[in-house]
């Protein structure tokens, strides 16, 4: 099947079934610390992509971080561990992956939120907001809503870690049924920001999106 009619196909079943909350209560395990852990590539892989992130971080002055769709906090423990930030919330839709972050990061001043990016709210703004590999679980017609909605919190710089741009041009969803490619070059420009793209070395399937907010 060609990817346009995987794509037709998983938007079909997307409306009709998919509810992030509950998507993620039920299929958020594939994220557990143990599968990461068990396959050396993909740890491989991973770290390639936190120690861009860290190096990229080492540009940018902050003190409050919110981590959205933080999972089990594997991302935001080696932020924590690099950078002494006291003022850091994350949240995920998924209750047990909170449950488990709660665990990960016990050793840091942390408060933890089990909610839906959409959901969230917090009567406060972050000099960082961050998501790592999250936003590809965001479906094409909610992406420039939710992003939106994150810039809320954002008092001045917004990072996210996705897929390259032009990655996959010919298909929006792939692999599984939860995962979309978003051409965030544009989605930016049209949100009227600037969005500079920053390549993880050795790595061709993510790249370090960062966004100005001011
Ligand atoms: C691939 S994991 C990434 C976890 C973590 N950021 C990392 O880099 O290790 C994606 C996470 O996004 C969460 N998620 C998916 N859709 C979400 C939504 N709409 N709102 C909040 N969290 C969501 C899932 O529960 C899952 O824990």
């Amino acid at each position: 099947m060609n990817f346009n009619a995987r794509y037709q196909n998983l938007k079909k079943l997307f409306k009709s079934n998919y509810d992030p909350n509950t998507h993620w209560e039920k299929w958020g395990n594939k994220t557990k610390a143990v599968h990461v852990y068990a396959n050396p590539h993909k740890l491989e892989m991973k770290m390639k992509r936190v120690n861009a992130l860290l190096n990229h971080l080492d540009s940018i002055p902050f003190e409050s971080v919110l981590d959205f769709g933080c999972g089990w906090g594997f991302v935001s423990k080696f932020v924590l561990e690099k950078f002494p930030i006291n003022d850091y919330v994350v949240f995920d839709a998924s209750s047990e992956r909170i449950s488990e972050a709660k665990i990960h990061l016990k050793d840091f001043n942390v408060e933890f939120h089990a909610s839906l990016i959409e959901d969230f709210e917090i009567n406060k703004k972050f000099d960082l907001v961050l998501g790592t590999g999250i936003l590809h679980h965001v479906r094409p017609e909610k992406i420039k809503s939710i992003l939106k909605h994150l810039l809320q919190f954002t008092k001045h710089d917004f990072i996210h870690d996705d897929p390259p741009p032009g990655f996959r041009t010919n298909a929006k969803i792939e692999k599984t049924t939860f995962n979309f490619y978003h051409d965030y070059k544009q989605i930016w420009k049209d949100l009227g920001y600037d969005v500079n793209v920053i390549s993880i070395p050795g790595h061709k399937t993510r790249t370090i999106y960062h966004v100005k907010v001011n």
